[in-house]
């Protein structure tokens, strides 16, 4: 039992890059928060400037919004988007778009 428990661990850890992401509410707050308005609608843009998401993995997605919260990552638009965010607010977005293709 012990030993299943800590299969079932691993891949919620390895899937989502957090125990507490929340895709549901990384959905939620992919539309709330506006990234659908240059990211797409499915992390498909239709604007040549604003990088798809669809495809982009969890860890991808964390450690890009935490670089442009930061400023380790210079780009002043991503940088007033993701300054609001909190680190749950980032696993959650991470979780959302680590599902589209
Ligand atoms: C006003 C338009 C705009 C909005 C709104 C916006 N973004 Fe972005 N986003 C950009 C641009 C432009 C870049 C590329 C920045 C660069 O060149 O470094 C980017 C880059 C990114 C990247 C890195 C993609 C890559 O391939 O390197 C991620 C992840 C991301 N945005 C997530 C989000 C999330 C999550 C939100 C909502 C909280 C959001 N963005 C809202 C314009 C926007």
């Amino acid at each position: 039992m012990k030993f299943i428990s800590t299969i079932v661990l691993a891949l919620v850890l390895g899937s989502s890059g957090s125990a507490f992401a929340d895709a549901a509410a990384g959905q939620s707050a992919y539309a709330a928060k506006g990234c659908i308005g240059c990211h797409g609608a499915g992390g498909k843009s239709m604007v040549p400037t604003y990088p798809s998401l669809a495809g982009k993995d969890a860890a991808f997605v964390k450690k890009n919004l935490t670089d442009f919260r930061s400023g380790a990552r210079d780009n002043a638009v991503m940088k007033a988007m993701a300054a609001p965010l909190s680190d749950a607010d980032i696993d959650n977005l991470a979780a959302y778009i680590d599902t589209l293709k």
